[in-house]
C-alpha cells in the first residue's frame, strides 16, 4: 500500500505551530510533530481525529541528541514536508537575562532549527523533492529592544530561509519563511515577556539616543 505525503512539524504543542500541524492534517499528511513537553502528546491524540498516522516525540531541540532523535523518528520515510517552527523568546534587558535562557533562545531558535534543516534538506536534495518551512518573524526586521537575542535569531532566520532558497534554486526542493505578526500564543507567558496592566510604561531605547526615552 503506498503510503500519504509525510510532514515533520517541530513545535507543534501549542500556538502557531499546532495550527500548522492541524492545516497538515486537514490537508491528508501523515504527521511527525515534536516539542520538548509530554503535551505534544495530547496534540497528537487531537491531530489524529483527521484520520492520518501521526506520531509524537518529545525532544528538546536545542540539543544535536534531540534534533537527533526526532529525525530518527522519520525512521527513513521520505519528508515531503518539514516545518521548522519551534521557538522560544526571552524578554528583559539583555544584560538582566539569565544567560542559560540566552543560549537557549539561540540553541532552540538558531543551531537546533538549522541541524534539522541540514539534515532533512540533504534528504530532499537528493531525492530532489520538498517543501521546508522556516517560522521567522517580523521581529526579524526590526532591533527588539528588550527581547534583542529573540529578535536577533529571528533576524538570522529571516535572512537563512531567504539565502537557503536562492541556493535551492532550480531544484524540486522549496524554502518558504513564514513571518507571523504578533500572534496570541503561550510565546510571551513562556517568553516572560507579559507586562501586568498595572505597570508603569516601559521604557524604550529610541534609535539614535543614547538614553531610554522616558528619562529625556
Ligand atoms: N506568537 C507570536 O507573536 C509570534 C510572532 C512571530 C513568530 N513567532 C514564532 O512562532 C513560533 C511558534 O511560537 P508560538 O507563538 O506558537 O509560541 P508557543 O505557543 O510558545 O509555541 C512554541 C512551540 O515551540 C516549542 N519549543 C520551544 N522550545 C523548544 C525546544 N527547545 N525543543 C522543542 N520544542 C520547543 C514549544 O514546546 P515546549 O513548550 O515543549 O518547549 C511549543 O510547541 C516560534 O518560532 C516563534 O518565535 C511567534
Amino acid at each position: 500500500m503506498s503510503q500519504g505525503q509525510f510532514a515533520v512539524v517541530t513545535g507543534a504543542s501549542t500556538g502557531i505551530g499546532l495550527e500548522l500541524a492541524r492545516c497538515c492534517a486537514r490537508a491528508g499528511f501523515d504527521l511527525l510533530i515534536a516539542a520538548d513537553e509530554p503535551a505534544i502528546e495530547t496534540a497528537a491524540e487531537e491531530l489524529r481525529g483527521h484520520g492520518g498516522k501521526v506520531d509524537a516525540v518529545d525532544a528538546d531541540l536545542s540539543t544535536t541528541e534531540g534534533v537527533d532523535r526526532l529525525y530518527a523518528a522519520t525512521k527513513g520515510r521520505r519528508v515531503d514536508a518539514l516545518l521548522a517552527n519551534a521557538g522560544v523568546g526571552l524578554g528583559h534587558a539583555f544584560l538582566d537575562q539569565d544567560f542559560n535562557r540566552v543560549r537557549r533562545v539561540i540553541d532552540t531558535n538558531i543551531t537546533g532549527t538549522v541541524y534539522l534543516i541540514h539534515r532533512v534538506g540533504n534528504d530532499m536534495r537528493r531525492s530532489n523533492a520538498g517543501c521546508i518551512l522556516i517560522t521567522g518573524s517580523i521581529a526579524g526586521f526590526m532591533p527588539g529592544s528588550f527581547q534583542a537575542v529573540y529578535n536577533g535569531s529571528k533576524a538570522f532566520l529571516d535572512s537563512f530561509s531567504f539565502a537557503l532558497r536562492e541556493e535551492l534554486r532550480g531544484t524540486g526542493v522549496t524554502v518558504t519563511c513564514l513571518m507571523p505578526g504578533a500572534t496570541e500564543t503561550e510565546f510571551f507567558r513562556r517568553a516572560d515577556m507579559m507586562v501586568p496592566a498595572s505597570a508603569p510604561p516601559r521604557r524604550t531605547m529610541r534609535l539614535g539616543s543614547r538614553r531610554p526615552a522616558s528619562r529625556r
